[in-house]
């Protein structure tokens, strides 16, 4: 139904929709999906075209209101189904999580909030939160009281910032002179995320100061990063940072850290950790282990949005002295930074990419008030259980071969038949059976390239998948090879 759009009308309209009836349409709406997706028969993805999903959606802009309930009702049947569902049980495709409950009911307060984190005058409960959670987090990673950070919008930002941080410990200049003609070398496991190359060209070093060091068993050859160093120091190049990685996209494997730590130590050397990842096994006290040197890090990108289970978006960048973020950014802005010479900087804004800055601390804030910081170290061990059952599994059947033996919730392997095929026709084999299978509906999985072949890929973030989740996720796989 269409109404009409006098600016008296459209403010009826924002007061009446800012009943709590209103409210509770959407949050039960949520609800309906969280409840529907527990019915392991319903579809967890689309078999849609993005051609037909944007027929559906072809048309003209709504000039005029349209009632709530339409709108609701469209969400209800043209959204919904056709979206991924993360909260299916045999979703476990991407790190994107089925997040946990009252840190998604906590959204709707967010939002209506709207606070910008930026700047304490914007935002008083919410910056303040804000200091409280990077507190703890660093705590957790060994950091002591001279250690800060901020949220970001994810690991790409968090890895940015702190290499944008490296940068200026190793070129206070290049913000405002830029980096020159020869720009310092940038060292990482050559299974880094994108993200980090990302940085390199986006902060101006270029793609080819870029080093990777060559893996062993999917983490850094700690060997060769000391020779790289070496023969870097013999060159007389300078080294901006290393970056390790704990919890890689591809295997969720996690670095040696304590002995790259010591490494860049001897070579006077920025170490950043990804941990976009695997941070979270910092709060596990199975896993935590894999995280041993994080201390020693000038730096750590670690995303609540992954393995916290916090829906999107929540990253986070924490560095071991706060002012060497405060230095990245020597920017002034008198119009919204208020703090004096030698106070403390309370504004988040400095010390971010970000002007506006939305409070995704309250949902962190919450979710480890309701489930406790222990309670999201075992639910990030139990991930993992999964993963290494689903591994076990596979172990004993003929048909799959698993490419490693998981560290955390993330698993490659491939389908192989009775072996009889060669590499190049497994390749292609397991790139159209992922295809086929995703398109079935009964399970969704991701896939890529690992030691040259190409391998499917599981990753497990969702507290509702089981055992017999992962089993019938390798029977569908199983059944859908044998027809191609
Ligand atoms: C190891 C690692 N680092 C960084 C990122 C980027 O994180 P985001 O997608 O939150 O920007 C990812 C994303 O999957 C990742 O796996």
């Amino acid at each position: 139904m269409r109404m009409s759009k006098t600016s008296n009308d459209i403010l009826k309209l924002i007061e009446a929709d800012a009943s709590a009836d209103v409210g509770s349409a959407f949050t039960a709406l949520a609800a309906e999906y969280l409840e529907q997706t527990r019915d392991r028969g319903t579809r967890v993805s689309t078999a849609h075209t993005p051609q037909s999903l944007s027929e559906r959606f072809d048309e003209p802009l709504p000039r005029n209101a349209h009632s709530i309930d339409s709108i609701i009702e469209r969400l209800r049947t043209e959204v919904i189904p056709d979206s991924n569902h993360l909260y299916h049980p045999r979703y476990v495709g991407h790190q994107v999580s089925a997040p946990l409950p009252a840190a998604i009911w906590t959204e709707a307060l967010t939002a209506a909030l709207n606070q910008s984190v930026a700047v304490f005058e914007m935002s008083p409960v919410g910056t303040v939160l804000e200091h409280r959670v990077i507190r703890w987090m660093c705590e957790l990673a060994g950091y002591g009281p001279s250690s800060g950070g901020t949220m970001t919008t994810g690991g790409t930002e968090a890895i940015f910032t702190a290499l944008l941080a490296a940068r200026g410990a190793s070129m206070p200049d290049a913000w405002t002179d830029g980096v020159g003609a020869d720009p310092p070398v940038l060292v990482c496991g050559e299974h880094a995320h994108y993200a980090v190359t990302r940085a390199a060209g986006e902060l101006g070093l270029g793609m080819r100061s870029v080093l990777p060091i060559p893996s062993r068993n999917h983490t850094m050859d700690v060997a060769a990063l000391r020779q790289t160093l070496e023969s870097l120091q013999r060159e007389k190049k300078r080294v901006m940072a290393v970056v390790a990685t704990a919890g890689s996209t591809a295997t969720g494997s996690f670095d040696d850290i304590a002995a790259i730590a010591a490494v860049c130590d001897g070579f006077g050397v920025w170490l950043h950790v990804d941990a976009a990842h695997g941070g979270s096994a910092l709060l596990s006290s199975t896993h935590k282990h894999r995280m041993a040197g994080i201390e020693r890090a000038r730096s750590l990108a670690w995303d609540p949005h992954k393995m916290m289970l916090l829906p999107l978006q929540a990253g986070m960048v924490l560095v071991r002295e706060e002012r060497d973020i405060d230095a990245a950014f020597s920017q002034r802005a008198p119009y919204l930074f208020h703090a004096a010479e030698g106070e403390r900087v309370w504004d988040q804004g400095t010390r971010s990419f970000l002007c506006s800055h939305r409070a995704d601390v309250f949902k962190m804030w919450v979710a480890l008030q309701r489930y406790g910081a222990e309670g999201l170290g075992a639910l990030y061990d139990h991930l993992c259980e999964q993963a290494c059952g689903m591994w076990r599994e596979i172990g004993q059947r003929p048909d799959f071969e698993a490419m490693h033996e998981p560290q955390s919730n993330i698993l490659c392997f491939r389908y192989v038949g009775d072996r009889s095929r060669n590499d190049q026709a497994l390749d292609q084999l397991n790139r159209e059976l992922r295809e086929r299978y995703n398109k079935s509906g009964e399970g969704w999985i991701t896939a890529t390239n690992l030691d040259g072949r190409r391998v499917l890929r599981v990753t497990i973030m969702n507290p509702r998948t089981t055992a017999d989740d992962l089993r019938a996720v390798l029977d569908g796989l199983a059944r859908t090879a044998r027809t191609l």
